[in-house]
Formats: C-alpha cells, structure tokens, sequence
C-alpha cells in the first residue's frame, strides 16, 4: 500500500485526495496532510480518518518529520511551488507530484529539474490535459504518421466569463505579483500541449495581450462595489456573485454555485454561511472594482526549429469552458473541441473520418485529473 502525502487541501489536494480514496483505495491510501488553513486541516483528517500525529498545521513541521509518505503531492499556490518542492528534497521525498505552474522564474524552474534529475527524484508536474482520453487520441493519430507532418497548430482555450470573474478577476489569481500571468495560471497546459505535439524545440516566441474589460471604466451604472450592497445593475449582470454563488437554479447553475469550499473553507456551507463571505469577502466584490490585473485576452505565437508555426489563444468572454484545436499536416488535418468526444479527421484527397475518444464526460479537465491521478498511482 502506497502512502501518499498532501500539503495544500484547497481544492486541488482535495480532489487528488479523494481519487486515491475512491479510485484507488487497494493500492494507496493518504499517510500525512499539512495544510495552515486549520478549518481544511481539520475537515479533511476527519472525512480522511487521519489521527492528529499525521496532520500538519505548519509546512517546517511537516517538513522536519521527514518522509511521510512514499509520494508528496504540493498542492499549495504557485508562489510556493519552487519552495516546497526544493524542502520535499532536502526531506527525501522521490516521488514528488508538483502543482503546475511551476514557477513564474525560468531559472527556479531550470534548478528544479536539474536537482531533481541528479539525485533521481521522480518529480511530474500537473499537465493533467496530457493524460485525457481525447488529448491522448490526438498524439495518437500524429505519431501514426497517416497525416504526414504538423505544419501549424490553431489551438485555443474559451475560459467562460463565470470561470474567469471567480479565478482571475475575484479569486486566488487575480493578481500577476501575487500568483501568476493568466496566461502561466490558465494555459501553460496549452503551451505544454503544443510543445507535446510537436515535438522539436520553439526557437521563438511572440505574446500579447490586455486587460481589456475587468475594470471600473466598465461598471454599469448604479453599480456598488460589492453585490449585495444595494447594486441596481444586479438584475441584468451575468457577474452578480449572489446569482452565481448561491442563487441561479440548477438547470442555469454554473460550477461556480457549488464551489462553497472556496467561500467558507468548509466542505458543506450554509446559505447563510455563503452569504456571510460575499458580505465580507473577495467573491462578493463587483467584477469592476477588483483589484485584479492580470489579462483578460491573450495570444501567443511560436515558430519552432523546422519552420512549424502555432497560435494559441485565450479569452475569458465566453459562454462555455471548452478548447479548440485545429493542427494542420502535410497529408491532412485534425479538427476538435476537448468537450466532445469525437475528433474530424480529413485526410486529403481520401476525405473525413469521426474518431471517438474515450472521454469521461465532466466539467473542464476533470477527465484529466482523474486519469492522471490514475497513471500516477499505477507507475
Ligand atoms: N493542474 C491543474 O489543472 C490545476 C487546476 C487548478 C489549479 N491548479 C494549481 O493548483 C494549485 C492549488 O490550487 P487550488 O485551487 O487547490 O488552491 P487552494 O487555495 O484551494 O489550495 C491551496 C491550499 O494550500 C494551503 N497552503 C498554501 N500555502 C501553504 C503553506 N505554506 N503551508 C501549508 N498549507 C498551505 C492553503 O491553505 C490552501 O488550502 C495552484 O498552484 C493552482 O495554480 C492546477
């Protein structure tokens, strides 16, 4: 039985924890969590029946027990990655699972490979979208050869505005000092992609972008700072955090309405206990006066070693949270959207075919998650 420690039980150590306790549970079991945030600590030893020697308010702590596990999963902010990965080596963990991204700075990021590489240490990084049924049919077809070679990749990511306003405009990264560039946050898993299918080295790369709509020039007339301050553009604002938190039914709902951890630190919330935050706290705030300053659109292009090109886009104004990849080859071409099961493939002059992908049908990389905590756990 593999024993695998968490540090970080927001939202990511909690769902790769509760993979290994449903998916996995004759193979791996959780053997140490640390978390500052004491209300999650003291959540998840209970749902996880972990006894107190095994739970850690504080990462030196943690740190000084040694080993706690066969497997450290960090799954704390990016801010943190570089550190707790370096302290998970001098601890002597060798199988470490790092949050992506995993720093903003290319030389912590240089460093952590090399150190890792040097004395063995299985480290991965959290590019879920590799491990997706869908993503796994495309490198599929490219390596067949049938389409000949890539020319260029046309790859995009729609965030959705709700997915957007909770993560970059009210929540964790909303602030580039703090975190990271949306661009890093959101698609580095694109960026990750790209250079997947590609395989040869990206000789240049060119990036612009704005923050074009999140700020106060925006606001609607009548609109308050926070929404449940009397605001009187609520009835028509796709932002209004009430609806969108607490509010909307369920046929309309959003995943955004059953995030109430991310509000309240607690598993289950009230209503009431909702409420309270969006009185008080970031989710609560008007989308236009945040103090957010990280892109709202984005594009990228590459140019790689033997003359192939991609672009990659990003936008948060869209109705749904989907990619679209188009990647064009010397023989034919491959057409698709993450959230179907189903990729076109045109093989010029023989014409198209539908290939289906074994996808699990759920809500943004979930799919992903889930088949990446699998791959982690059998090797
Ligand atoms: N792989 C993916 O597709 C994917 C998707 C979303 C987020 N992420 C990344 O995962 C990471 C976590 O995101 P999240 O949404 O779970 O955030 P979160 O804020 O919900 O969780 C982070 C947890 O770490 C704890 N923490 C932070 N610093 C700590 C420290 N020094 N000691 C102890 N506990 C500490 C916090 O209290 C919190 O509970 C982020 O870096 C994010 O960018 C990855």
């Amino acid at each position: 039985m593999l024993g695998i420690a968490v540090l970080g039980v927001g939202s990511r150590g909690l769902e790769y924890m509760s993979f290994v306790k449903y998916f996995h549970r004759k193979k791996a079991k959780i053997s140490a969590v640390c978390d500052f945030n004491s209300t999650r600590l003291k959540e998840v030893a209970e749902k996880f029946k972990l006894p107190p020697d095994k739970c850690f308010l504080d990462e030196d702590e943690f740190f000084a027990a040694g080993r706690r596990g066969d497997a450290l999963f960090i799954c704390t902010q990016d801010a943190s990655h570089y550190s707790h990965a370096m302290k998970a080596m001098d601890a002597g963990y060798k199988n470490i699972l790092l949050e992506k991204p995993v720093s903003k700075n290319i030389a912590e990021c240089e460093e952590l490979a090399r150190r890792a590489k040097e004395e063995g240490v299985h480290l991965v990084v959290c590019h879920v979208l590799r491990y997706s049924g869908y993503y796994r049919k495309i490198k599929e077809i490219l390596r067949s050869g049938e389409l000949g070679e890539i020319v260029s990749i046309n790859h995009s990511e729609s965030i959705a505005y709700f997915h957007f306003a909770h993560s970059y405009v009210r929540g964790n990264w909303h602030s580039e000092a703090a975190t990271s560039p949306s661009l890093l946050a959101k698609c580095c898993h694109d960026i990750d992609l790209i250079q997947w299918f590609m395989e040869e080295e990206c000789k240049q790369v060119s990036s612009t972008g704005s923050l074009k709509y999140f700020k106060k020039e925006n606001a609607p007339p009548g609109a308050t700072e926070r929404c449940l301050d009397g605001c009187k553009a609520k009835n028509n604002c796709p932002y209004d955090a009430e609806r969108l938190y607490i509010t909307d039914p369920f046929y309309k709902a959003t995943f955004i309405k059953y995030m109430g951890r991310v509000l309240t630190d607690k598993i289950i919330s009230t209503k009431k206990e909702k409420y309270e935050t969006l009185k008080n706290g970031d989710y609560g705030k008007c989308v236009y006066f945040c103090d957010n300053d990280v892109m709202d659109n984005q594009i990228v292009t590459m140019n790689f070693a033997s003359g192939k090109t991609a672009v990659h886009s990003m936008s948060a104004f869209t109705d749904k949270m989907f990619r679209k990849t188009h990647i064009t080859c010397t023989k034919g071409e491959i057409i698709g959207q993450d959230s179907d099961s189903k990729i076109t493939v045109n093989i010029f002059g023989k014409g198209g075919k539908k290939v289906r992908t074994k996808i699990i049908k759920l809500s943004g990389h979930v799919e992903g998650d889930i088949r990446f905590i699998k791959r982690y756990i059998v090797k």
